[in-house]
């Protein structure tokens, strides 16, 4: 399938694999990039600029297909060394950066001089339009359906996308709640380039987080996501756990005097713990509601494979049939 974001990126399918804490390593990028999808490293995960220069270069080793980096901007208490990562990305060679979490324009020039493709991924129009007006050269439109941080406006991908593609002139994928073909040829039919997946690429062979994670994505319903972190204006959207339960009976009872410190236990440095070692109560950790389209854990291949063949079949044939 040839999009404006394939022919970008210089990819054979328009799927791409969005940055995720602890899970986005050399693993699942390459996987992903071998099987024709761009992956991307998660640039945050490496913690200093010479590990994720370290990993760069692993990820090199397992794959010569094209693969990105995931910057992420997001409050933290210890901001990282973002310009030497940047430095990292650039001097690693690679082509493809995934920016999220705030306006990406301080980091633009150095980017754009050394050649590389930037990603900007949002969950409002006017964020895609602002990231269109400082020369992101494509968007990822990121639904309230999805995986981490939906935002603050809640509006879901059968609005979002159609309203992107009516103000957008940069391409842009659809991310938020995409698991399989129908995904992609209604994102297509929406006016997307191709799809973003988180979830559904944690539930696969080659991400390298603990066998009980991906379980949990394959027991869990559409139903058993949570919204956290709203009082604070910093809202995720994660698998419920005992966990979240008890981060959400905090915010009850604080309403809105609640401070980041109070949730700190929930929050602040669980993903090892999770994705790592396996405890699933450990703390909260984002999870979409596309959990409910998760049934097994397919390799990268399969699982891309299956998506691009049942893609063909609904436009061809379900699609086709109709007239
Ligand atoms: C476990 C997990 C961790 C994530 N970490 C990040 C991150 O560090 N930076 C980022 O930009 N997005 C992150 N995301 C969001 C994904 O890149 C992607 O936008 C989102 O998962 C899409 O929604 P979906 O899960 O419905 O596919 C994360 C998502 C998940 C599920």
């Amino acid at each position: 399938m040839k999009t404006k974001i394939t022919e970008m990126l210089g990819i054979e399918h328009p799927i791409i694999q969005g940055g995720m804490h602890f899970v986005g390593f050399a693993e699942l990028a390459s996987a992903v990039s071998n099987a024709g999808g761009l992956g991307i490293i998660t640039g945050l995960t490496q913690g200093t600029p010479e590990k994720l220069a370290a990993e760069i270069a692993r990820c090199r080793t397992m794959t010569d297909k094209p693969f990105g980096v995931n910057m992420t901007f997001l409050p933290t208490l210890t901001p990282p060394d973002y310009p030497n990562m940047f430095k990292a990305i650039i001097d690693g060679g690679v082509k493809v950066v995934e920016t999220a979490g705030n306006n990406p324009a301080q980091w633009m020039p150095m980017l754009k001089e050394a050649g590389i493709k930037v990603i900007h991924k949002c969950t409002a129009v006017r964020h895609a339009l602002k990231a269109q007006s400082i020369g992101c050269d494509a968007v990822s439109v990121d639904g309230f359906e999805c995986g981490g941080h939906p935002g603050e406006d809640d509006i879901p991908n059968f609005i979002l996308l159609p309203r992107a593609a009516d103000e957008l002139s940069i391409p842009f994928v659809a991310s938020g709640g995409m698991a399989d073909a129908r995904s992609l040829v209604a994102a297509l039919a929406m006016g997307a380039d191709g799809i973003n997946m988180g979830t559904r690429f944690i539930a696969t062979k080659e991400a390298p987080v603990h066998e009980k994670v991906k379980q949990a994505i394959v027991a869990a319903s559409e139903l058993d996501t949570r919204l956290v972190m709203r009082p604070l204006r910093n809202t995720e959207r994660v698998m419920k756990n005992a966990a979240v339960e008890r981060l959400l009976e905090k915010e009850k009872a604080l309403g809105a005097n609640l401070k980041f410190e109070d949730i700190i236990e929930e929050v602040a440095g669980v993903y090892p713990k999770i994705m790592l070692n396996g405890e699933m109560d450990a703390g909260a950790w984002s999870c979409g509601m596309v959990a409910g389209l998760v049934y097994d854990i397919p390799t990268v291949k399969e699982l891309i494979d299956r998506i691009m063949t049942e893609a063909d079949g609904i436009i061809h044939k379900r699609l086709n049939g109709f007239y």
